[in-house]
């Protein structure tokens, strides 16, 4: 399957366990699990905004840091600018944070809900230039799902 199959499998799989019931960090959980599990990303996992700065939510992969100030990496731009950050290199983003020296590329999906940033969904890679549109725009699906 190529990626855009995958996530065209994945969206109904994610929406089936998403309960508008669930504790938010329930749904955040099972949503990076399963993108996790279905693409082998290095590290996929959310932050939440809690009051005035991103804190560490449900995560796959190894330990990150734990707080990110607004506009700062890409997650804090990614709020601060209200959009997707496809980062292909990220030594080449000025002001990446690395939490682990292995990662290469990554995106930054915002969670916006009644048009306030309240999380973003950050994904990375060991590859360089493994996310681009197609990555975006189901990922933009996907959080709409929580
Ligand atoms: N690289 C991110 C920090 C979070 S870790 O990648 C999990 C950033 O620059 O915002």
């Amino acid at each position: 399957m190529n990626k855009q199959e995958k996530y065209t499998s994945l969206l109904p799989q994610v929406q089936a366990v998403m309960d508008s019931k669930a504790d938010i960090i329930a749904n955040m959980a099972n949503m990076a699990a399963m993108l996790h599990e279905t693409f082998g990303f290095w590290w996929t996992g959310f932050y939440r905004v809690i009051n005035g700065e991103l804190v560490l939510g449900p995560f796959q992969g190894p330990l990150a840091c734990t707080r990110i100030a607004y506009g700062r990496g890409v997650c804090g731009t990614a709020w601060k600018e209200r959009r997707t950050a496809v980062v292909p290199d990220v030594e080449q983003f000025p002001g990446h944070i690395a939490c682990s020296a292995a990662s290469r590329s990554e995106i930054v999906v915002p969670v916006i809900r009644d048009g306030e940033v309240t999380a973003v969904l950050d994904i990375d890679s060991v590859h360089l230039d493994t996310f681009d549109q197609t990555d975006a725009e189901f990922l933009n699906r996907m959080v709409e799902l929580l």
